[in-house]
């Protein structure tokens, strides 16, 4: 017989895992294979912890097989941070996006890494990567934007980071991008559009090793994605040679037994469900073989093996939770997550930075400038211990002035508050009650079929014994309440994407009382902002983790230079974009959503994607590329102004017959940030693998590179009408 600890040692001695595990699996009966199959919790029992208070409080746990050592794994969500005990709450993973910077964001997986194993998990289920199709999805602060390829990057950084302690788990796969309607609705989405739209992500995440991938509740062309062979088996494992195992997502997401299993998915999570009721006999009809059972447990038993020495390392203690060091770096993030989106002069000076030497008085108006507001308050809920405010922050930013605040109930009130101030800081937006993860009874009537028979009161036992030997975890911080009297059910899909009516009321308000005007917006994704003429300054903010307020702060009165930019187009009119019908039942998923199809259109966006103000004044001052082994793009970035800044410096490019074949003539190709000093000039280099401008060949069911003069824009946002266009030939394959 083979353990688990031996066949480890063998894969330390340079053994292979696949090989390694098949050993261990050989030793397992056949119940212990199954077992792997599928939470190691009872229904039951596992559906009161939840009910009592249990979710987030302690890792799922799953595929422990003590007899032949197998340690299983325990899953904990993010992405904001790690949701158990009082752990670090970052800014949500859109606003990282916006950071436009990998190794910031490998920074904090490496910190979530830690912190994971802290609270007793291994797997972490925090890269949600789902492009943003549209920005109502009430999930778009979970992921990091709109570009198929900006989203890849930033996932990929979290996920290296993270698995240098842990393992990771990607999600959710695939084509989940709304919310309300996620247990029912199909997704109907050709070949090209999948692979070059809504997997690309996925792809990259899984090149960067990602242990795990998280199924998606929703259908895709018709089947489940919890049994989606299509998916789970053809495109993950047999085309990108994934070898990882797959999950599914909690509860809901796994219809069928035989199927699921026969498709590819790895393990039923969170708890015995479906499988444990069912699965035998879909073995004994043969809708699923033994075989199938070996292979899943081989392949999750691999994993294992493969992640055995950062998982065996010493585990962290509890107080790397929301250390010093990962409060600094959330304040970093929250810092260079801002987006300036307009800074216009009053009498002859951007209002923005703030003069900090020469206010008396500010006034901070609205409620959400003095409330803990973290974000989502589902899957993605990170406990904080204390949270900063905005209001906190510029107190402790501006210690010389007198600090005021209006919380913007009263507007003519609100506006007499800002009319003797200095300058008024207006802070609109949302919270977890407009936006987030939705739990409703709509469309999930029908799942009570898949809810299991009573628990097995040994098991059940075994449970309770379990939860009893977790470390205690602290209640929530008494503060969570501010903003969290809604609880998980609420959120979901935005119904518009403009601000609540009171908000733009007390901005028109504020913005003829001051005309020192900012007005800074939280929310998970984009708001429609006509209003934005009525001030000087509009900053894109967000659900900015618990050293927001600070972050905030700090670029306000300019310690740091504005520097996040637009991880998805802002438009003048929702119409510009799709249709989405939070309700619906199917939905067709083409290629056009977000800046390309503006592009296409012909409509100009109220902000670009990649759009950000600086303080500084950045110019491109060259740009050439060549081809050899890759493409490579040389650029020139100019600082301009009088204070050090960072620039992200875009390449957008396309084959120039590219829109005539139906597809956008350009994508997002590389990215890059570079940090300049006043006055001078830095060389940027980005090199893009050649496989990068490959498109998709549905007859071929693969990707082809069309030779050719490819256009390439080296530029600072999507609608650069400055960038610099240099054309390449690429040659045909040689052969
Ligand atoms: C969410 C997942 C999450 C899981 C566990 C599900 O409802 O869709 O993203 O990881 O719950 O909390």
């Amino acid at each position: 017989m083979t353990s688990f600890p031996e066949a480890a040692a063998d894969v330390a001695a340079g053994g292979d895992p696949r090989a390694a595990a098949a050993g261990v699996v050989a030793a397992m009966t056949p119940e212990e294979r199954q077992w792997c199959l599928d939470g190691d919790v009872p229904f039951g029992a596992g559906l009161a912890d939840l009910a009592t208070g249990g979710y987030h409080k302690r890792p799922f746990p799953a595929a422990r097989v003590d007899r032949v050592g197998v340690p299983g794994f325990a899953f904990s969500d993010g992405p904001r941070g790690v949701v158990i005990g009082p752990a670090t709450c970052f800014p949500v993973s859109m606003a990282r996006g916006a950071t436009w910077d990998v190794d910031l964001e490998e920074r904090i997986g490496d910190a979530i890494g830690k912190e994971l194993r802290a609270v007793g998990a291994d797997l972490y289920g925090g890269v949600c990567v789902n492009v943003l199709r549209h920005p109502a999805w009430g999930r778009a602060q979970e992921t990091y934007g709109e570009d198929p390829f900006h989203v890849g990057e930033m996932g990929a950084a979290l996920t290296r980071g993270v698995q240098r302690h842990a393992m990771a788990c990607v999600k959710h796969f695939a084509c989940n991008s709304m919310e309300n309607a996620r247990f029912k609705v199909d997704v109907a989405v050709d070949e090209v559009a999948l692979h070059e739209v809504f997997l690309p992500h996925f792809r990259r995440i899984v090149d960067e090793g990602a242990a795990v991938v998280m199924s998606a509740y929703n259908s895709v062309n018709g089947e489940w994605c919890g049994q989606n062979r299509a998916l789970l088996t053809d495109v993950l494992r047999d085309e990108w040679g994934f070898d990882g195992f797959v999950i599914s997502d909690w509860i809901f997401g796994l219809r069928d037994a035989g199927p699921s299993l026969s498709a590819g998915l790895d393990v039923e999570m969170p708890y015995r469900m479906v499988r444990a009721q069912r699965l035998g006999e879909a073995l004994a009809s043969g809708e699923a073989t033994a075989d199938d059972v070996d292979a899943a447990a081989t392949r999750i038993v691999a994993t294992l093996l493969r992640f055995a020495d950062v998982l065996v390392a010493p585990r962290p203690g509890a107080d790397v939770l929301a250390c010093p060091e990962h409060r600094a770096l959330a304040r970093e993030v929250a810092a260079r997550s801002a987006v300036l989106l307009r800074n216009e002069p009053v009498d002859a000076r951007p209002v923005l930075p703030l003069d900090s030497a020469g206010l008396r008085k500010v006034a901070v108006v609205g409620r959400l400038a003095a409330v803990r507001n973290l974000g989502d308050g589902g899957s993605s809920d990170v406990w904080a211990p204390d949270v900063v405010t905005v209001l906190e922050g510029l107190r402790e930013a501006l210690p010389a002035a007198d600090v005021v605040h209006h919380d913007g109930s009263d507007v003519d009130a609100a506006a007499a508050t800002a009319a003797e101030a200095d300058v008024a800081i207006v802070v609109v937006g949302y919270t977890r009650a407009d936006e987030g993860e939705f739990i409703g009874t709509e469309g999930t009537a029908h799942l009570t079929d898949l809810m299991p028979g009573a628990d097995d009161e040994d098991l059940a036992e075994r449970f309770a014994a379990w939860v009893a030997a977790q470390q205690p975890d602290p209640e929530p911080p008494a503060d969570i309440a501010d903003v969290s009297e809604v609880g998980f059910a609420t959120g979901g899909d935005r119904t518009s994407l403009r601000l609540h009516p009171e908000h733009e009321a007390l901005i028109a308000s504020v913005a003829a009382a001051n005309p020192r005007t900012i007005v800074a917006v939280v929310a998970g994704s984009a708001v429609v902002m006509p209003w934005a003429g009525q001030v000087p300054a509009v900053l894109q903010s967000w659900y900015s983790g618990m050293e927001g307020g600070r972050g905030l702060a700090d670029v306000l009165v300019g310690d740091v230079d504005a520097s996040g930019r637009l991880p998805f187009t802002v438009p003048v009119d929702e119409a510009d974009l799709p249709a989405f019908d939070r309700d619906a039942d199917a939905v067709v998923y083409d290629r056009w959503h977000g800046w390309w199809k503006l592009e296409r259109d012909g409509r100009a966006a109220a902000y670009p994607f990649g759009f950000g103000l600086s303080y500084t004044a950045f110019q491109l001052t060259s740009a050439a590329a060549e081809v050899g082994d890759e493409l490579v793009v040389r650029a020139s970035v100019r600082n301009a102004g009088s204070r050090r800044g960072s620039e992200v410096v875009q390449v957008y490019g396309g084959h120039e017959n590219a829109a005539g074949t139906g597809r956008p003539a350009r994508r997002l190709l590389a990215f890059a940030r570079v940090e300049v000093e006043p006055g001078a000039e830095e060389a940027v280099e980005l090199s893009i693998p050649i496989e990068r401008l490959a498109v998709r060949d549905p007859e071929r069911h693969a990707w082809r590179v069309e030779p050719g003069t490819y256009v390439l824009d080296v530029a600072r946002h999507a609608a650069d009408a400055a960038a610099h266009r240099v054309t390449v030939e690429v040659k045909p394959p040689a052969g």
